[in-house]
């Protein structure tokens, strides 16, 4: 009897183990990225938010800064060596770990739409950028939790052809189209939007 008592005892211990979810401590490269990319960081380096970045997109970014195809605005390029030492897998685990972070908002499309910029955000970028269908569709990156800052700065890349793709889907093709075919008013119409657009 006693002894059934305690089989009893260690399946019920088993059972709970296997389904109760450790959380994994983190390794020393997500403290590393958690250093800049934080809302909070107060690093000359800092990078955006990446919570809620799509994964896919995420990994993109780490194989391009990797490869030099994207060079961040940064003058230190801090990316480009960051990669570096990152293999491809290393790089599939932490997007995914990456995608699942916290953020806070820091651009509302909505707070500023008494601005001329606003129209130009609503006819060109809205429908790839603010609706959840058109993300799906697109893999366009949800913006809200970039700043204002860091989305500006972004848009001049692509304006001055900086910010490469390998091969460009037809959703980036288009992104720097629209980009590059602003006006030189609608641009810093734009632009101004983007840096009043704070939640
Ligand atoms: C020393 C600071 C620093 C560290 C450490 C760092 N980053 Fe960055 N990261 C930046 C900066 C600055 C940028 C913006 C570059 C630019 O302006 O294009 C950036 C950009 C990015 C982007 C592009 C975001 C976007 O919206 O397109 C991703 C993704 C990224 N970093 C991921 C990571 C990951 C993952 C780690 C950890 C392995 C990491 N970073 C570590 C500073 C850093
Ligand atoms: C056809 C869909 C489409 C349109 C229209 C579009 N974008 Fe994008 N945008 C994308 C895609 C896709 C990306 C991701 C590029 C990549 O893979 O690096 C992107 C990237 C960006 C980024 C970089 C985000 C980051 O995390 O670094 C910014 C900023 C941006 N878009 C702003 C805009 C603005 C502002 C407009 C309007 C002038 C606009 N986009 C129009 C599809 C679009």
């Amino acid at each position: 009897m006693g002894s059934r008592l305690i089989k009893h005892f260690c399946l019920l211990f088993v059972l709970l183990s296997s389904t109760t979810v450790i959380s994994e401590p983190l390794t020393h490269k997500q403290k590393s990225c958690l250093s800049c990319h934080t809302v909070n960081s107060r690093t000359a380096f800092r990078g955006p938010q990446i919570g809620g970045l799509p994964e896919a997109y995420i990994y993109q970014q780490l194989v391009d800064f990797k490869t030099g195809l994207r060079v961040g605005v940064d003058e230190q390029n801090v990316m480009a060596a960051v990669s570096q030492s990152m293999s491809e897998a290393q790089m599939k685990d932490i997007a995914e770990w990456a995608a699942g972070l916290e953020t806070t908002a820091m651009f509302d499309h909505s707070k500023a739409s008494d601005l001329p910029g606003f129209q130009v955000y609503e006819t060109t970028c809205l429908d790839c950028h603010s609706s959840f269908m058109g993300r799906l569709i697109t893999g366009s990156p949800n913006l809200e939790s970039l700043s204002p800052d860091y989305l500006v700065r972004q848009l001049h890349l692509f304006r001055n052809g900086s910010r490469h793709f390998k091969s460009p889907t037809k959703h980036q093709t288009k992104m720097m189209k629209v980009v590059k075919d602003l006006s030189e008013v609608d641009f810093a119409n734009l632009n101004a939007f983007i840096k009043s657009a704070m939640p």
